[in-house]
């Protein structure tokens, strides 16, 4: 940019950028702050997450100004060690992918700016990316991506059903309240078990009773919609009495009400995604969110759709929470297919899937 360098470099990327040998990933959507060098479309060369989980824990849910903040102390030294892990320099950088939206705005902006201005310094082109997408391609690293597939969303701040076909995804149904990360984040509190509660749940959950407590099904309608703030507020008054507000003496164990927990959402959540499996007539599901970590999920809803002779696709462990790997990977895939972005975008904390 400088004493003439940035044309020089357009000169150079105008020919080298086609192919994007080199994706640089942002992802600063919540409480983490990632960066990920991708060469071509399949070879992670770095993935460097850096979280605030440990600031948010003593306020028992993330606080976003406390996240944004952290975004924007870690996102220079994230960069440099994605670029310094890849064994690369900036100047080798093809693309530019990073997360445009849904998540907080504070953070999300924080992502953008930071893509935006590297992007122009460097004279390479941005993609901006809608995060609940990439949480799907995080599975078809080193494996063929099947042509047309369910996808099903699980995060901290999303359910939902989709169908994708040939890289475009359609939003079947989704939850008329909260997410079912967040449902788990707010039973482990409910049960004491801090933030965030999922794995926590999850774990405690293998020592329970998934029989010791019914939670009734919610109506969950129209067909491919998903509730689940019932079940937090159902597991809230198991532990204290409904009047006083005091605890109950004669509340199931933490572990029971943990399995019969993990037990029934995770149930609703299989049966749907093989509802609509065999209502679009394809043969794979794939999943992708924080919550794809769950190991019951994991075994439950390979087991009951194998019965059905449906192919559960799970991302590797690394890949199922927040990371730029796949940022970088779904930018890419968007850059293949002509889309570029202009250095006006901006973070888009409601961006939905287009
Ligand atoms: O996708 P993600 O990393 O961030 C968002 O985009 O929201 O998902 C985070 C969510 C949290 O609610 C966390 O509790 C949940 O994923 N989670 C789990 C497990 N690991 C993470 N929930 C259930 N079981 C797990 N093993
Ligand atoms: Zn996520």
């Amino acid at each position: 940019m400088i004493n003439g360098q940035r044309s020089t470099r357009n000169k150079k990327t105008s020919r080298v950028a086609r192919c994007a040998r080199h994706t640089l990933g942002v992802e600063t959507s919540c409480d983490e702050t990632a960066c990920a060098v991708l060469k071509g479309k399949d070879t992670i060369l770095s993935n460097i997450v850096s979280s605030s989980l440990f600031r948010h824990k003593k306020f028992g849910g993330v606080v976003p100004e406390i996240a944004s903040r952290h975004c924007m102390e870690q996102i220079q030294c994230v960069f440099h060690e994605a670029l310094a892990e890849a064994k690369i320099q900036a100047s080798d950088l093809d693309l530019i992918a990073v997360t445009r939206g849904p998540g907080l705005i504070g953070s999300l902006l924080v992502g953008v700016a930071f893509a935006k201005a590297l992007a122009y310094q460097l004279g390479i082109p941005v993609v901006g990316v809608n995060h609940m997408e990439a949480h799907l391609v995080a599975n078809f690293f080193g494996r063929p991506e099947p042509k047309r597939y369910i996808g099903l969303l699980v995060s901290g701040g999303h359910t939902m059903l989709t169908y994708c076909e040939k890289g475009k995804v359609r939003v079947m149904g989704e939850t008329v309240d909260d997410a079912v990360g967040e449902a788990y984040d707010k039973a482990a509190k409910i049960l004491g078990l801090g933030y965030p509660g999922g794995p926590v749940l999850d774990q405690l959950s293998k020592q329970g009773n998934p029989q010791a407590v019914h939670f009734t099904k919610p109506k969950q309608d129209p067909r491919f919609a998903f509730s689940f703030s019932g079940i937090k507020t159902a597991v809230l008054y198991l532990t204290q009495d409904f009047k006083t507000g005091k605890p109950k003496s004669d509340a199931p164990a933490a572990k029971d009400i943990a399995a019969s927990f993990q037990h029934a959402v995770i149930g609703w959540l299989a049966e749907k995604a093989i509802d609509a499996c065999e209502f679009k007539g394809v043969s794979d599901i794939v999943v992708g969110g924080g919550v794809s970590a769950n190991s019951y999920l994991r075994e439950k809803l390979t087991r009951d759709a194998a019965a059905k002779g449906v192919k559960v696709w799970f991302p590797p462990l690394v890949l199922s929470t927040d990371n730029a790997a796949m940022i970088a990977r779904r930018g890419f895939e968007l850059y293949q297919n002509g889309k570029r972005s202009k250095l006006n975008m901006t973070g888009n904390p409601g961006l939905r899937i287009s």
